[in-house]
């Protein structure tokens, strides 16, 4: 495994407080997505084995299935007016995630977990938090 992942792309991303979406169950979900990111790479710092132990033993992929349907089902329902552009930015985590669990070659499996957190972490900054604004504008804060 190349250095440069072992030494600091692996390292744990922290939960900031400015993460924050809606004090309820998308920050819960968030933070267990970013946990067992952080678990499977602290892991696969040491091997990529352990790292697909970990990627399976948290359920990376049922996680990201199940917060992303679990986030578009809101979309729906508060007419969100960026809910396709959202989507879109799921399905390209989705896709970037997908060889967690169907690649034998430990390169691509590292450049994979390591892709899949760096992006998850930027579309909560760039995406989940502009949802955020749209919840609080519609409660007039
Ligand atoms: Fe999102
Ligand atoms: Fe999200």
């Amino acid at each position: 495994m190349p250095a440069n992942y072992r030494d600091s792309l692996l390292r744990p991303v922290p939960w900031l407080e400015s993460f924050d979406i809606d004090g309820d169950v998308m920050d819960v979900e968030h933070k267990w997505l970013i946990e067992a990111f952080n678990h499977a790479c602290l892991q696969t710092a040491q091997s990529a084995t352990l790292g697909r132990q970990a990627v399976a033993d948290c359920d990376i992929i049922g996680l990201l299935a199940t917060h992303f349907a679990n986030e578009e089902e809101l979309f729906d329902s508060l007419d969100y007016p960026d809910g396709a552009l959202h989507r879109r930015e799921h399905d390209h985590i989705r896709w970037l995630s997908t060889p967690l669990m169907a690649t034998c070659d430990d390169h691509t499996f590292v450049r994979s977990l390591i892709q899949s957190r760096t992006f998850l972490v930027e579309h909560l900054i760039r995406h989940d938090l502009g949802f955020k604004t749209h919840l609080l504008h519609r409660d007039g804060k």
